[in-house]
């Protein structure tokens, strides 16, 4: 062979080489671009519950219940085909998710309600990875209650080094003796209380369910309060964790968890380890919001053999929306919380003294910091939340209380003032409202118009 050919066989390989590597290249491209489709079926069906012999009529997607996990890449597509088959128009709502305001699924401010039998596309541009959910928000004190919800979670395009990513959907239920739904909703009682709480709390829908970890086994735990009205106080059976994201968005310092109080629409994403000595132990994750505490659910660890707990470089938010940057913001707008005759219900719960529909927050511009003051001057709890956007606390009761993360929803306690700090940057009408859904129904409901 001379050494001409040797060059010529060379460059052969150097060709198909390069055809190769531009092939790999066009296909990590297109799965990372990749837009997948989904197809959520909002329907009419049952749940069995352990304390009934028949199962509930419930409302759920796809008969699940929960609704199915949505999972997805950051940087890719989801297409989600909503097909009502309700007997009554339905919308959904991406909780927490920055999207294109004409995607956020509000009825009668971003599109138009999902009528029975039509379908309407949802396209979601994954920007950031996180925990999110999903729920109507149309008649949503009933919709929720009959069993519409579900999680989404969006992926960081590198694989999580978590050996298990656990998910609790926390919920609960008013049920009856014969295992129907309460089937009065937003009762006068509701309306003026703290909304409807259940007198049945389910993890994933399930009653106290169990899952299972290794000794020395490192999880992702994500717990989302998709209920109603009730408020959360986690508390972990002494086991170690630190808090990693709250509201989908990872913190801007980790720090170990001591407590949270987890208002209807809040996440928060525990990096849990389970210690090497614990073969065989029961963990039982309570409540203890209420003064009687209960369990919500128990991680049993097995007998296996302790594997070595691994050494995880957790990603940060860094300085995300700095506290200093509202140093110079002086005028912060306040919205006040409170009751209100009229509406339809007769009892209204308003901001700044105005029931939805007939009430707008005014504009805000984007890239331009703001500070909001929610001003709770009734003696009910209020968990406000903003969509589309992120926000920190930065005041409570006027008192600096920076919190080491941001969040998309805050709980506001009775007579209690919360300044937040937001920087808007996403354009469109965004909706702005209690997660307390019997509130929301009775009025507390505004936008903000960001342009
Ligand atoms: Cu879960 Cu308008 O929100
Ligand atoms: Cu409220």
């Amino acid at each position: 062979m001379t050494d001409q050919s040797i060059k010529i066989i060379d460059l052969k390989y150097a060709r198909k080489f390069y055809i190769y590597i531009i092939l790999v290249l066009f296909a990590f491209n297109t799965s990372a671009m990749a837009s997948e489709r989904i197809q959520l079926i909002p329907q009419k069906g049952s749940h069995q519950f352990p304390f009934f012999d028949q199962p509930t009529p419930v409302w759920h997607y796809n008969g699940q219940m929960p609704g199915p996990m949505i999972k997805g890449k950051v940087g890719s597509t989801l297409k989600v085909e909503v097909i009502n088959r309700l007997d009554e128009p339905t919308s959904v709502h991406w909780h927490g998710m920055r999207i294109d305001n004409a995607m956020d699924g509000v009825p009668g401010v971003t599109q138009d309600p999902i009528q029975p039998g039509e379908t309407f596309i949802y396209q979601l541009k994954l920007i950031e990875a996180g925990t999110f959910w999903y729920h109507p928000h149309l008649t949503a004190g009933e919709q929720m209650e009959r069993g519409l919800k579900g999680v989404l979670i969006v992926e960081p395009l590198e694989k999580l080094p978590w050996s298990q990513d656990l998910v609790w959907l926390l919920d609960d239920w008013r049920l009856q003796k014969d295992g129907t739904i309460y089937p009065h909703f937003n009762t006068g009682h509701d309306l003026m209380h703290d909304g409807r709480w259940g007198n049945v709390v389910t993890v994933n829908g399930k009653w106290k369910p169990t899952y299972f970890a290794s000794p020395g086994e490192r999880i992702r735990l994500r717990l989302i309060n998709g209920a109603n009205a009730r408020v959360f106080l986690p508390s972990l059976d002494g086991l170690d964790a630190s808090l990693i994201a709250v509201d989908g968005k990872p913190v801007t310092t980790i720090f170990p968890f001591t407590q949270f109080y987890l208002a209807p629409g809040n996440r928060i994403d525990l990096d849990i380890t389970i210690p090497i000595d614990a073969a065989g132990k029961t963990f039982t994750f309570s409540d203890s919001f209420t003064r009687k505490g209960f369990p919500l659910a128990a991680i049993k660890v097995n007998d296996e053999k302790p594997t070595q707990t691994p050494i995880l470089n957790i990603p940060t938010a860094g300085n995300y929306i700095p506290a200093t940057l509202f140093n110079k913001v002086d005028a912060a707008k306040v919205w006040d919380l409170n009751a209100l005759r009229g509406g339809q219900y007769g009892i209204g719960w308003a901001i700044n003294q105005k029931l939805w529909p007939d009430a707008d927050a005014g504009n805000l511009k984007i890239g331009q910091p703001q500070k909001v003051v929610f001003k709770n001057s009734s003696s009910r709890l209020h968990p406000m939340h903003i969509h589309g956007a992120f926000f920190r606390v930065l005041e409570k009761n006027n008192r600096s209380a920076v919190e080491p993360f941001t969040r998309d929803t805050v709980l506001v306690g009775p007579r209690e003032s919360i300044t937040i700090g937001l920087i808007p940057e996403h354009n469109g009408i965004w909706l702005t409202h209690c997660h307390i859904q019997s509130h929301a129904d009775a009025g507390m409901i505004t936008t903000i118009t960001v342009d």
